[in-house]
């Protein structure tokens, strides 16, 4: 993602601090005089860091949901699918559309999770402040990016359903390793870039219990979320479901925060309320937005449930090491891929500030 905001010309690259050892990157990274990711392009190997073996499908069958005509699925008032990217977007990889999967119903043993209720006014002046995607506004650079972003998701999900994932095909956690890197940001754009999908939607999840910041984000009144349902086994996690005015965006709270959240989060009941979000509903991504991973549990304990996980490099910001300790934090989840987020432009011209990290 590139910075949306005014941006100096980046400095060259100091050809002297090539070979830089990771403790000088660190240190580098506390007095932040450098930028480790921009100065390491071309030569800092991502796929290294993410590359492991492909993921095995897990032996559990694979759940079949009925699915709903496209029709069905979305308001008539939805507003028409937004124009292919344009030059921006044509220097990255190409995207490929989702291909759509057929799925075969059979009787469900328990009802789908319908989100009910009215549907909130999601405040589009406070969106466009944040430099957040605003639904109706106009094709911008920032909406380009993240629909190349979205499409790689998509169609890994893709992937995931077709190797028997189940339920954690339609996952994504977002995570990084420290505060301020951009994870809430990029979680509400690709919510929001999903959502104009015409053949899925999208629950966006506060998962950042201690510090939520989702609902503030869109101008979302309060109420009862995720850690309510793990805590209280009469709950159903669906009612606490927001609808928004947005098609296809629906919104989970975080609920309220306890001293034992990490504890409730890794009982066997979490993984019933994740499934519950997703039942009877294939078409549906669910995305998380999780607290930096190496200042809190959530995001390890969360990525046990997803098939994917964005991990959020900010430029400028993130190091090498924490990277490292980050990625292995969030080990369970099958594939991780890196974000680079708030890349300056570069005067050679590239636009796409973008990295995105692929399993080797
Ligand atoms: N690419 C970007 N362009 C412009 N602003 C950005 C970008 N990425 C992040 N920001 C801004 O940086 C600030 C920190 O981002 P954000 O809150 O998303 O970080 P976070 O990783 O979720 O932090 P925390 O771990 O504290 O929840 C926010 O004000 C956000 O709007
Ligand atoms: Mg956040």
């Amino acid at each position: 993602m590139t910075d949306h905001r005014k941006i100096p010309v980046p400095p060259q690259p100091d050809a002297e601090s090539g070979g830089q050892s990771d403790a000088a990157s660190d240190r580098a990274e506390a007095t932040g005089r450098e930028s480790l990711f921009e100065r390491a392009a071309g030569r800092f190997d991502f796929n290294s860091i993410i590359a492991k073996p492909l993921p095995v499908a897990p032996e559990a069958p694979a759940r079949r949901f009925p699915v709903k005509p496209p029709e069905a699925q979305r308001p008539a008032s939805a507003p028409a699918p937004a124009p292919e990217p344009g030059p921006a977007a044509a220097a990255a990889p190409a995207p490929v559309a989702a291909p759509a999967e057929p799925v075969e119903p059979v009787a469900a043993a328990e009802p789908p999770a319908v989100f009910h209720g009215e549907a909130h006014p999601v405040d589009r002046e406070h969106l466009r402040e944040q430099g957040l995607i605003v639904p109706e506004g106009t094709v911008t650079e920032l909406l380009e990016e993240f629909r190349i972003v979205k499409r790689q998701l998509l169609v890994q999900a893709a992937d995931l359903r077709r190797q028997k994932a189940g339920a954690m095909a339609q996952r994504i956690l977002v995570s990084s390793p420290h505060p301020g890197e951009g994870k809430t940001y990029c979680a509400l754009n690709l919510a929001l870039s999903i959502a104009a999908e015409k053949e899925s939607e999208v629950l966006l999840v506060d998962a950042d219990f201690a510090k939520p910041s989702i609902l503030s984000a869109l101008g979302l009144p309060g109420g009862p979320g995720l850690m309510d349902a793990l805590m209280d086994e009469e709950l159903d996690v669906a009612d606490c479901v927001l609808r928004t005015d947005i098609p296809g965006l629906w919104v989970l709270p975080a609920g309220d925060t306890t001293s034992h959240d990490s504890e409730y989060l890794s009982s066997s009941r979490t993984g019933r309320v994740l499934d519950r979000l997703t039942q009877g509903a294939p078409q549906r991504i669910v995305i998380f937005d999780s607290p930096p991973a190496l200042a809190a549990s959530p995001a390890a304990e969360l990525a046990k449930y997803v098939g994917q996980t964005m991990v959020i490099v900010r430029a400028d910001k993130t190091g090498r090491g924490s990277l490292d300790d980050a990625i292995s934090l969030l080990g369970a989840c099958p594939n991780v891929q890196l974000l680079l987020n708030a890349a300056q432009f570069s005067p050679s011209g590239r636009r796409f500030g973008s990295y995105y990290g692929y399993r080797g």
